[in-house]
């Protein structure tokens, strides 16, 4: 399967490195911890296209769900949001976004929690702008780096249309990517299954593979 091949050898590229290493995404430094996806490499380009994409506003609440180094809430945080929620369930994520954080002097801003999907939020909690970048290929994830591109069973994605209206307000809007190395047909029909309407699609060819970010709104 070739988004297997590809994603394996995603995998194969980052875990080559065994210290913390730098990368500039969007005019901004950003420290990659060994583990952690990195926002800029070979397969990277949902990372950077969101990245382009992010319109946080001043003064916006916004949630970055799967942050992994952080990069989207830092660009949210630089563009003059005054509240990031940064989520992951891998714990060298957490502690790759919370250096990051404070390298930038967002500590203020950014406030980091670890936990699947909307888990860490407290009930009420609603956001201007929603960003996610979930891993977008359904397959089996043995190992916990796995999870950064392997959704098994789109348990996530469907957990996530499924909630997303709890956090948001009635003109909130989600930034989402998505590639053709996954399925699709199915990532659009869940937005619609969940009375939600794509405002946007915004795609770009980069290594044999088109990258998608999916403006979408309340239906
Ligand atoms: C493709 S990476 C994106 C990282 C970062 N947002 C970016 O754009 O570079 C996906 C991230 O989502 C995290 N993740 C995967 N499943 C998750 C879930 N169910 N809840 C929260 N985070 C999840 C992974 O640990 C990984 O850090």
């Amino acid at each position: 399967m070739r988004e297997v091949a590809l994603t394996n050898r995603l995998l194969q590229y980052s875990l080559g490195f065994r210290a913390q290493y730098v990368v500039e995404v969007s005019g901004l430094n950003i420290t990659v911890f060994p583990g952690v996806f990195p926002p800029v490499s070979p397969f990277s380009y949902d990372s950077l296209l969101l990245a382009e994409a992010n319109d946080a506003q001043p003064g916006e609440a916004v949630l970055d769900i799967g942050t992994g180094t952080g990069v989207q809430a830092i660009i949210s945080a630089k563009k003059g949001a005054s509240k990031v929620v940064a989520t992951d369930i891998s714990q060298q994520a957490i502690e790759n976004v919370g250096y990051n954080t404070t390298k930038h002097n967002l500590a203020r801003i950014i406030n980091v929690r670890k936990g699947n999907l909307f888990d860490p939020l407290e009930k009420g909690e609603r956001f201007d702008l929603i960003l996610a970048n979930l891993p977008f290929v359904d397959h089996p994830a043995d190992r916990v780096h796995e999870h950064w591109v392997y959704d098994p069973g789109y348990h996530s994605h469907r957990e996530f249309f499924s909630k997303v209206k709890e956090y948001m307000k009635i003109e909130s809007r989600i930034l989402m990517a998505f590639a053709d190395l996954g399925d699709v047909g199915f990532f659009e029909d869940q937005i619609t299954r969940n009375h939600l309407r794509i405002d946007q699609k915004i795609s770009d060819e980069k290594v044999g593979i088109t990258w998608l970010v999916y403006k979408i709104v309340g239906g």
